[in-house]
């Protein structure tokens, strides 16, 4: 069988050989503490799945929905208003089945084969697989230690931006931890402005953000609705990754350009979703900041820990992330994942596969308790590999 030359432009999968491992040490009944997959481990709210219980009863909510019900929007825009003090309208909303689909689609609505996009490097991988679908060529502008793991615009040269179809920003980021400070975005906005380049903020982690910080939009910054739009998921906020739910926000034509695309291949999203959607996005509040809480707790438990036992590595600032050089002595992140594996049973993420500057890193999810996550420590000094 002969594939499509699109294909050959992903790269293979890096995870197999590291669960292949994990696989086998289940098997010898190692114990094992994986902080390789962002999946959140809390509860989603009652109110959230009763919300979809009761209206999976329906026979009519089985039938395609085709549409992003009104409900379902007006719940966006008072979201956006209540939480980011944001005014946004329905026309300015189109849902997705996660921010992984949507990023994942949108290269195709922007660009042409051979377009310019800025991406950070180290960054979440959907948004090179984007730049890979639709053909277009990345320029990875470096987040890096010295820069606080912020973009840094002097970094893209003047004739990569006059060319940038559009430029994706990630804070916090995943991988890195790192957080927007004051005056990112405004400086964002007027080089968008100046290079007639589209920004993409991908806003996944407005609620997990550490150290009396507040997640904000993008979109409160004054410009970002005509330069820009936010994806929005609702599966960390509300620990709902396997529902698939999140938005894309902001300007008219975009959003209406992405609707059109979306419709030749999605026939909307399930209406049991859509109204758990509502009630999270219409509901309390408190156990989401709670959780934020229980987030940081275990960031201290990991930093601190580590850093306790001679693992030199910065504080995540927010996102569920942790990112950490390979120590010194070792070769490549992926080397290292496998010894720190099989010597210690954690298991993380290699900094290889989130980009090119990802390489000499790795990324731990903070996916366990406290208490879990000590022993994972404790696991960690007395295997002896940091001496
Ligand atoms: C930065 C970032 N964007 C997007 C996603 C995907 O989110 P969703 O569940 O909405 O597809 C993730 C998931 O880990 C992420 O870390």
């Amino acid at each position: 069988m002969k594939f499509s030359k699109r294909l050959e432009r992903f790269p293979d999968e890096i995870f197999a050989s590291l669960n292949k491992k994990k696989l086998e040490m289940e098997k010898e009944g190692r114990k094992i503490y994986n902080l390789s997959v962002g999946t959140p481990d809390f509860e989603t709210a009652p109110h959230i799945k009763n919300a979809l219980i009761e209206a999976a009863k329906e026979q009519d909510n089985w039938k395609y929905s085709l549409r992003d019900t009104p409900e379902m929007l007006e719940a966006v825009c008072s979201y956006y208003k209540k939480r980011f003090d944001v005014d946004i309208t329905p026309d300015m909303v189109c849902s997705c089945n996660g921010s992984q689909e949507g990023i994942g689609h949108i290269g195709l609505v922007l660009c042409d084969e051979g377009d310019t996009v800025l991406l950070p490097s180290p960054c979440y991988p959907v948004f090179i697989a984007s730049a890979n679908m639709a053909g277009a060529k990345p320029f990875y502008y470096p987040m890096t230690d010295e820069a606080g793991y912020l973009p840094r615009l002097s970094d893209i040269p003047e004739e990569v931006a006059r060319q940038a179809v559009y430029m994706i920003v990630s804070l916090p980021s995943n991988p890195t931890g790192s957080v927007a400070k004051e005056g990112i975005y405004e400086e964002i906005i007027t080089f968008a402005k100046k290079y007639d380049i589209l920004i993409i903020h991908d806003n996944a982690y407005s609620d997990i953000i550490f150290d009396g910080e507040v997640g904000g939009s993008f979109l409160k910054h004054p410009g970002a609705k005509d330069v820009g739009v936010e994806f929005f998921s609702l599966s960390k906020s509300f620990n709902m990754t396997g529902a698939r739910v999140s938005f894309c926000i902001g300007r008219k034509d975009v959003i209406a350009a992405f609707r059109k695309l979306r419709e030749q291949i999605d026939f909307g999203m399930f209406y049991p979703i859509q109204k758990a959607a509502v009630a999270a996005l219409t509901g309390p509040l408190d156990m989401v900041r709670k959780q934020c809480t229980d987030y940081e707790a275990r960031r201290n438990e990991l930093c601190g820990g580590l850093r306790k036992i001679g693992w030199d590595l910065p504080d995540s600032h927010g996102s569920m992330f942790v990112w950490a050089p390979v120590p010194k002595g070792f070769g490549d992140s992926f080397s290292f994942c496998m010894e720190l594996m099989e010597r210690t049973g954690v298991i993380c993420t290699p900094g290889a596969s989130f980009g090119p500057l990802g390489e000499g890193y790795i990324r731990m999810a903070l996916v366990l308790e406290p208490e879990e996550i000590r022993k994972a420590v404790e696991a960690i000094d007395e295997s002896g590999i940091l001496r």
